[in-house]
């Protein structure tokens, strides 16, 4: 991977943790921050880290990320999803290091009939959207030898602490309390396992890929769709209703076709990711969720 340091921001969340698991297992110094030791809006505490790890890689993982939250804090969303990541990326540039910075699978409005591929023009409907089109603009303009990854519908082992766990385990909560459940049907996707992705993205910086890439697991399905695999795996039986997708006044705009292709990354030689359901089936196990895991 790399014989100096790496950096990972966000530490503590779903996908740091899973890089900083896999990094150290591969013997690599790696040095995952939690908001509260690096905010990466804090300039002179982000400038104090660089200067003293010296990073050769450093993974921005951390984001404001609470897609319906950010329509109403604009400015937080620039300031973490934006203008942070141009600071980073400027600092990367000075120091050397590579940047692989996350971005979203939300940044295309969803109206096109087919996948997303890294060349379409994004066009993003939401604050949150906009803003971390911004920091992809920011990172690839500043460090210019920058990985920028667009992914979707992550959840990992590590849970997604700012959103009260990730999707997975709010699903299964929610179906043992209400005894149903009503999930959007329109709204697709590539779920992604964050374990999947940070491999992939380990794979990535080892063959110097930079640019923009789409990175998810394989496949596709709806949030209906991804809930009842969820159910059927947990062998929770209860009602599950399809609706269709209602934005509230005052909330954010979901790309309805949220889907991304590859051609990029599949042109870079990245493995492809297993199928949505095969990871999800390995994440529950793992995770507990099973009954077989229970036994
Ligand atoms: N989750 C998804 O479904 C999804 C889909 C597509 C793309 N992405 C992108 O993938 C990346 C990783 O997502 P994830 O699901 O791993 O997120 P996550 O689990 O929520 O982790 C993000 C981390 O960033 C931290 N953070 C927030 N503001 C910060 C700041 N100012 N300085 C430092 N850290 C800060 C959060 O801390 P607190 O918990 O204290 O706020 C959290 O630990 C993000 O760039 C996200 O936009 C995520």
């Amino acid at each position: 991977m790399t014989d100096g340091p790496v950096l990972v921001t966000g530490g503590g969340g779903q996908l740091a943790s899973d890089l900083e698991d896999q990094l150290g297992r591969l013997g690599v110094e790696v040095h995952a921050r939690a908001r509260s030791e690096l905010d990466i809006t804090d300039d002179r505490t982000v400038a104090d880290t660089f200067a003293r790890l010296r990073p050769t890689v450093v993974f921005n993982c951390a984001a404001f990320h609470n897609v319906d939250v950010c329509e109403g804090e604009e400015d937080r969303a620039f300031e973490v999803n934006t203008r942070a990541v141009k600071r980073i990326a400027e600092r990367c540039e000075a120091h050397g290091a590579t940047l692989i910075h996350l971005s979203t699978n939300y940044v295309f409005d969803g109206s096109a009939t087919e996948p997303y591929g890294e060349l379409d023009r994004p066009s993003p409907r939401s604050v949150y959207a906009i803003s971390k089109l911004g920091g992809e603009h920011a990172a690839l303009a500043y460090a210019p030898g920058a990985l920028v990854v667009r992914t979707a519908g992550l959840y990992g082992r590590f849970g997604s602490a700012s959103k009260g766990g990730n999707f997975v385990v709010r699903m299964i909560g929610r179906a043992r309390e209400q005894r149903k459940l009503s999930v959007v049907a329109d709204q697709r996707l590539s779920p992604t396992y964050t374990t999947d992705l940070a491999a992939a993205l380990i794979q990535a910086v080892d063959r110097g890929v930079n640019g923009l890439l789409h990175i998810t697991n394989g496949g596709d399905c709806s949030w209906y769709e991804f809930t009842r695999g969820i159910l059927e795996l947990a062998a929770i039986d209860v009602p599950l209703e399809p609706v269709a997708t209602v934005v509230p006044e005052g909330g954010a705009d979901r790309p309805l076709n949220g889907v991304l292709a590859r051609p990029r990354a599949d042109a870079a030689g990245l493995a492809e990711l297993r199928p949505w359901r095969d990871a999800l089936a390995d994440y529950m196990l793992s995770a507990g969720l099973t009954p077989a895991a229970a036994r």
